[in-house]
């Protein structure tokens, strides 16, 4: 059986503890918060995994999961602090969303058994993981690294070479700047942006990827459309004037029960369980047609 140790137990780190266990994969879980680790203890989801009160207690384990938060010095700590206490065999992820893999390993000794694994939320859910080795990591703990996604089932993408922000989070940024330079400068709201995404990119994203999408529309007639458009796209690269706006107004989203929406008279459990289905409902008929065609 394979050990995972957890470290951060929020929105991923829980949601990766779940898949863990539904794999049969050992998982223990350090979380520095005690409220935070009190409520996942207390929480019958997680009644297998193996809570730790210091990071060293955790013996014999395959890899180490980084799931807290996105900020790089911590990040940079973490993993200086935590080279000493594990053999260099165990492998250690990050799940960073954007940092370079090489930032974040600077001052590690083991530069080499440090790899990204950036899973998807929902994380119990969504199947691709971007695996992202930096220039140090070894072929060794690639290898190991891929072979475990696979066996747990999770679609693992390995990168030719790093980059900030990986590719779904470039692709995710790109969009989410426009969509919110379009509502800022008045062209529709914010229900009529998520309406119009949800019911022509989102629909078919699903089904065909960008590029393939391309070809099947044509790409002289693309060609056309960007010349004209491609001038007048936002392109700014600090963030947008509406963003900061919401960060100023402590609006974050769902967890502060406001963001572009009001969240504050939704069921937000049940509002996810649904979410959850709908999502598995779309990777099931996705699989099954994959499958169809051999893909
Ligand atoms: N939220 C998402 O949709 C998403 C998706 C993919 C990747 N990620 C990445 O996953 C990571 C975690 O994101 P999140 O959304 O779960 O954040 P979060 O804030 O919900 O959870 C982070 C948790 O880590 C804990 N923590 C912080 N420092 C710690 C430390 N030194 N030791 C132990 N625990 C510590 C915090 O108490 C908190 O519970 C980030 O790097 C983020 O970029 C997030």
């Amino acid at each position: 059986m394979q050990h995972v140790c957890i470290i951060g137990g929020g929105f991923m780190g829980a949601a990766l503890a779940k898949y863990f266990l539904n794999a049969h994969v050992k998982v223990s879980l350090f979380e520095e918060f005690t409220t935070r680790r009190q409520e996942l203890m207390a929480d019958k989801t997680f009644q297998e995994v193996h809570f730790i009160e210091r990071i060293e207690e955790c013996k014999e384990v395959d890899f180490i999961i980084e799931a807290i938060t996105e900020n790089l010095q911590a990040k940079q700590q973490l993993f200086e602090t935590i080279d000493d206490y594990f053999p260099a065999s165990t492998t250690f992820c990050t799940n960073t969303s954007s940092y370079l893999i090489s930032s974040i390993v600077e001052n590690v000794k083991n530069k080499e058994r440090v790899i990204g694994t950036h899973f998807f939320s929902p994380a119990h859910i969504t199947p691709l993981v971007e695996v992202v080795p930096s220039a140090f990591t070894n072929s060794n703990h690639i290898q190991k690294t891929m072979t475990f996604l696979q066996s747990i089932d999770k679609k693992p993408v390995l990168l030719k070479k790093e980059i900030q922000g990986f590719v779904a989070n470039r692709l995710q940024s790109a969009l989410s700047r426009e969509a919110m330079s379009l509502v800022q400068n008045g062209i529709v709201s914010t229900e009529e942006l998520d309406f119009i995404a949800k019911w022509s990119l989102g629909v078919r994203l699903a089904n065909t990827g960008p590029l393939e999408q391309r070809d099947i529309n044509g790409l002289d007639t693309h060609m056309a459309i960007v010349k004209y458009v491609y001038p007048t796209l936002e392109n700014g690269t600090e963030p947008l004037p509406i963003h900061e706006q919401l960060m100023t107004n402590k609006r974050f989203g769902m967890k502060t029960n406001r963001g572009f929406y009001d969240w504050s008279k939704t069921d937000k459990k049940q509002y996810l369980a649904d979410k959850e289905k709908v999502l598995l409902n779309i990777i099931n008929a996705v699989s099954a047609q994959d499958e169809e065609v051999g893909k």
